[in-house]
């Protein structure tokens, strides 16, 4: 099943705010405004970030000596399979890479299955970077690009009605994308049922996972995708600079290596991402990173505890003359991140520019969705219930 509802227990815990103002204790937080805008990355912890300062150091003296072979040849291998084990799927279905952008852009560029007239998929909600390479399949490959425009307000149904249509409206669609969290408004895709609908279809879906990695509790392999793309510097907390890319199993052949590489056997999915020099002592700050999520309880203690924290101000904010919500209350399609629209003023840009210099509140405004401009509310892990009080006070003067 996709959607569990939270355990009663994990739903308590996240109300818990002594146990939160410890996790928030594990920070060290630069004065300044109030962040409502984890949203761009997450903070590392400070043990996570005094890990990676020694790795720093020690790559740093050791040079060479020690990483083209401890780390090439052994290091980096069992924390590629920690990271397997931790996404519970097979060590050659994964690898890690320099973000989600470069997973995403390289599975769209060596996916080997197009020809001249088929078409592709993408929706309003998916990031840029995503829509503008499947664009660029258009010209690279010769097929014809489909967009669905999500309605508003938001759904199931209506999500499932848009993609349903353009699937049967579009007889030659081999590859879509999908985006679990959209970084837009929030909105959490259904992403089992859409998958299975175009899997019906034999249309492969590459899901985009940068923000739900961390705060989603999902099983990868259940998910029904061939391909999906991540990065770790958001909910999981890791240094900047670090992602992976996953390829099930049965699709390994459906892309190739990258610009010919040929580094690794065929279908190792190592030969499909960019070669280069990583950042290696972020790679070797993963086991802590690992060990600091599942001490917090990993994405489900962390999900719901962001999503509380959501609540919190939507709730009130339901309610406030002046004040849209745009993403729906439905469990199964929100999670911390969720965007509201000053319905009064036509700038959201400004009013964002006003709740940091009259509230001290520091959000950010998205625009680029059918829905239209918005402000985007994301909270994290140090932020306390008390913030979100302060937010709706700001959104209730603003109005
Ligand atoms: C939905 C979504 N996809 C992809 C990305 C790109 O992630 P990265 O910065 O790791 O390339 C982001 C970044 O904010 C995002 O929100």
């Amino acid at each position: 099943m996709e959607y569990a509802p939270v355990h009663p227990a994990v739903l308590q815990h996240a109300r818990d705010e002594a146990f939160w103002a410890d996790i928030a204790g594990r920070y060290d937080v630069e004065p300044g405004p109030i962040n409502l805008e984890y949203g761009y990355f997450g903070r590392m912890t400070r043990e996570v970030m005094e890990a990676y300062r020694r790795n720093i150091d020690y790559v740093n003296r050791s040079n060479s000596v020690f990483v083209r072979h401890q780390f090439d040849e052994i290091d980096s291998q069992v924390i590629h399979n920690q990271l397997a084990n931790l996404m519970r799927v097979s060590p050659q279905e994964i690898a890690i890479t320099r973000c989600a952008s470069e997973s995403l852009q390289s599975l769209i560029r060596n996916y080997n299955r197009l020809q001249p007239g088929d078409q592709v998929l993408i929706s309003d909600l998916d990031y840029l970077s995503v829509q503008s390479a499947m664009r660029w399949l258009a010209k690279s490959r010769g097929v014809e690009v489909v967009e669905v425009q999500h309605r508003h307000p938001a759904s199931f149904e209506t999500v499932m009605n848009s993609y349903q249509t353009a699937l049967e409206r579009s007889p030659r669609l081999k590859l879509m994308a999908l985006t679990h969290v959209t970084h837009r408004t929030g909105l959490v895709m259904p992403v089992q049922a859409i998958a299975s609908l175009a899997k019906a279809r034999g249309i492969d879906v590459i899901l985009d996972g940068a923000h739900a990695l961390g705060q989603l509790d999902f099983r990868l392999d259940a998910l029904g995708v061939a391909f999906a793309g991540y990065n770790l510097q958001k909910w999981m907390g890791a240094p900047l600079s670090l992602g992976f890319v996953y390829v099930a199993q049965d699709h390994l052949e459906s892309v190739d290596a990258d610009m010919g590489d040929t580094r690794y056997a065929k279908n190792d999915i190592r030969a499909l991402v960019p070669y280069g020099t990583p950042n290696i002592p972020a790679w070797m700050t993963l086991p802590k990173v690992f060990d600091e999520h599942l001490a917090m309880g990993g994405s489900a203690a962390k999900g719901a505890r962001l999503s509380y924290l959501r609540d919190l101000w939507v709730k009130p904010a339901r309610k406030l003359e002046g004040v849209e919500v745009l993403t729906p209350d439905d469990p199964r399609l929100y999670c911390g991140i969720t965007a509201l629209r000053f319905t009064r003023h036509d700038d959201q840009q400004l009013m964002a520019q006003r709740l940091l210099e009259e509230h001290n509140l520091f959000t950010v405004a998205r625009e680029g969705s059918a829905c239209g401009p918005c402000i985007r509310i994301t909270p994290g892990f140090s932020t306390p219930a008390a913030h979100m009080h302060l937010l709706v006070e700001a959104l209730r003067a603003l109005a």
